[in-house]
């Protein structure tokens, strides 16, 4: 060999084991912890390279890399589940001609079935050479699960882990709406049915603004998110999320008369299983280029993200026989869209405070067309961020919309920079209330120290407070909680309690009746039930389900302030996450709560009037009973009919009484 020849060998193969060290690294924070550091897209070019630096150097090649199985492995937190037939990952195409060359192996096999296996009718069509068709699926960017049902009804589930064994998630599950329990007309014994779990793109959204205003990290994508959530240990959270599902693939499906894919997908239907709905047989290659072509734009106007399209062999009875590598099957291809990248001119680099007073850096750029909408803004996340991309203000940058959803600069072309663009600093000052500005040593946020009194902090909190779950104050949105904020009248979430008619006409086009009805709304807000009051606090990871968990158990927020962080824990559904993120909230917020009390929120459970049989505590107003010694700390288990109560009048009396009840 040539002297130049081994030189590059030597640089291919250390490029070779730096993939290695790179890909495993990103494959583990993309399977096992739910935190990706880089773009899918990204990931998908570095196993690119890898297979072709694989195929150049076939000797260093390693054959039990994890591109050679399914990514994922079974965490410890649940229990192991085998799959009786391997749940597999699919080879992604990128461009056309990789379509065709799949397109060409599979037509050769199809063309040369053996016909003895021809027993029905799918297969009898397959010897004619497009007979067997394609079915193209848009992809769903998700997490696999495979669910069984026993004589229809939902048994068990679980995730794909490493292919052969999985996580048992059948309680998280189970959290699922759209998860149908039981199955409609379904056969006698056991069905096996996969698909993929996601988190629609509304909910996506929702969850990470509200993450936000409760200060907590935030998930990079949909998929992200519900792998993260599926994966919770604490079903509460599994519920308020909200999850969905689409299935798509039938176990065994000529046991059940199944032969092509076709027939799978409308029998999943008609067993009342939601599939995906866009979906298209396509008889020739030409029909699958067609159906990539025409949704590579529509289906950003879907409610849920997707990334490419699944194309499968229609006809099923040919799978076993076209078969499979050790990770994916040879008669279906995942096409993968290619990401949409834009450049722009970059005007700006704003500031935007949390709720919890984190600086972060926006890029303010002119506007571009990026999956199917306009977009100008993008978060540069913070200083670091900006520092190791080198961007200024006036370069002209790359952007594009991760996991099609979230706006992202990618870089900076710095090869037309004229010298007159502005490098960036974190101001030292809080632009809004003008108060230091810190960074912590273990922290990548720069934080405005006025944590009380920011105006920009005291606004989102606001907002948050008076959203629908919370205190639900209709008409006190953006707009007027940043006038009352800046007006100075409102300085603590409870001042707005305090306000008078002309501390709202001083504000900016109040009209009186507008001023009117939201004064009323404020005052009516004190009557929302515990629940509300304590998801509208805004402690982190306590949304609307888990407070209503609290409040179930707890029955009063001095109850709950008294909890240990194990009793809290206990509660079925909570974990130690909530747990800690309860104590340390009501440790810091103890003068919120005073002032909540002296306005007379509702911070108990409320119950029924009694007919005045336990004693003179008895309220007369239809409020909220007092405790009485007999029933406090005491659990009652309330069973078969009582003669003059229901079992839930019964038993929000007694938890009225301080009582907790069992539902046995
Ligand atoms: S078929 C053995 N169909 O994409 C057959 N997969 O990147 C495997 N996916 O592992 C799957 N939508 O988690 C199939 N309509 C669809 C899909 C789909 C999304 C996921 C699935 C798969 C991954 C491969």
């Amino acid at each position: 060999m040539a002297a130049n020849d081994s030189t590059a060998n030597d640089s291919k193969g250390s490029r070779l084991n730096e993939l290695y060290a790179l890909i495993s690294h990103h494959a583990d924070l993309y399977y096992n912890q739910d935190r990706p550091e880089i773009a899918d897209s990204d990931y998908d070019a570095l196993v690119r390279e890898l297979k072709q630096l694989e195929e150049a150097l076939p000797d260093l090649a390693r054959k039990d890399f994890l591109t050679q199985r399914v990514g994922g492995r079974a965490s410890d937190l649940f229990s192991k589940v085998k799959h009786t037939v391997p749940m597999l990952s699919l080879d992604n195409v990128f461009d056309t001609e990789e379509l065709k060359s799949f397109f060409n192996r599979i037509k050769n096999v199809a063309s040369t079935a053996n016909p003895a296996s021809t027993a029905n009718p799918a297969s009898t069509a397959s010897t004619n050479e497009d007979a067997s068709g394609f079915m193209c699926e848009l992809k769903i960017d998700g997490l696999a699960v495979s669910l069984i049902y026993e004589d229809g009804v939902f048994v068990k589930g679980a995730t794909r882990g490493n292919g052969h064994i999985g996580e048992d998630v059948t309680a998280n599950l189970l959290m699922i709406d759209s998860l149908p329990k039981r199955l409609k007309n379904a056969p006698h014994g056991r069905i096996e049915v996969r698909g993929e779990v996601l988190m629609k793109t509304d909910r996506f959204l929702n969850i990470n603004r509200l993450k936000e205003q409760r200060g907590e990290a935030l998930f990079a994508n949909p998929r992200n998110a519900a792998a993260g959530t599926l994966r919770q240990k604490e079903q509460a959270i599994v519920k308020e999320r909200g999850l969905d599902i689409f299935l798509y693939y039938l176990v065994d499906a000529p046991k059940f008369g199944i032969y092509t894919q076709q027939e799978a997908l409308n029998y999943l239907s008609a067993l009342g299983l939601p599939i995906q709905p866009v979906n298209s047989f396509c008889p020739t290659l030409s029909d699958v280029n067609r159906f990539i072509d025409d949704w590579s734009e529509k289906r950003h106007s879907l409610d849920y993200v997707t990334d490419g399209v699944v194309i499968k062999l229609n006809n099923i009875t040919l799978w076993p026989e076209i078969g499979a590598t050790s990770h994916a099957p040879r008669w279906a291809v995942a096409y993968k869209y290619p990401p949409e990248e834009k450049e722009t001119r970059l005007l700006d680099i704003e500031i935007s405070i949390g709720r919890t007073g984190i600086l972060t850096p926006v890029a303010v750029f002119e506007p571009v067309q990026l999956a199917g909408t306009q977009v100008q803004r993008a978060s540069l996340h913070n200083e670091d961020e900006i520092r190791t991309k080198d961007i200024r203000i006036g370069d002209l940058i790359r952007v594009r919309k991760a996991a099609e959803i979230i706006p992202e600069v990618i870089g900076v072309n710095k090869a037309v920079r004229t010298g007159q663009e502005q490098s960036f600093s974190m101001p030292s000052r809080c632009p809004v209330c003008g108060s230091a500005v810190i960074r912590l040593d273990d922290e990548a946020a720069h934080r405005c120290v006025n944590r009380l009194s920011c105006p920009a902090q005291v606004k989102e909190s606001l907002k948050y407070f008076a959203s629908r779950n919370g205190m639900d104050i209709k008409g006190l949105g953006d707009s007027l909680a940043g006038k009352l904020v800046d007006s100075g009248k409102v300085r603590t979430l409870t001042d707005i309690y305090k306000l008078e008619l002309r501390d709202w006409l001083a504000l900016d086009k109040v009209q009186e009746k507008t001023a009117r009805n939201i004064m009323k709304q404020i005052e009516v807000s004190k009557q929302r039930p515990f629940e509300n009051v304590l998801t509208a606090l805004g402690i982190p990871d306590v949304g609307k389900s888990v407070a209503a968990l609290l409040v179930e158990h707890f029955n009063s927020i001095d109850a709950i302030m008294a909890a240990s962080e194990d009793d809290i824990a206990s509660i079925e559904g909570v974990g130690s996450v909530i747990a800690r993120s309860v104590c340390q909230f009501f440790t810091a917020n103890q003068e919120l709560i005073s002032r909540l009390k002296e306005l007379g929120f509702n911070l108990r459970v409320a119950s029924p009037v009694m007919s005045g049989s336990y004693g003179s505590s008895e309220p007369s107003d239809g409020a909220v009973a007092d405790v009485n010694p007999f029933f406090a700390n005491k659990t009652f288990v309330f069973t078969g009919t009582l003669s003059s109560m229901t079992r839930d009048e019964a038993s929000s009396k007694a938890k009225g009484r301080g009582a907790k009840v069992s539902k046995g």
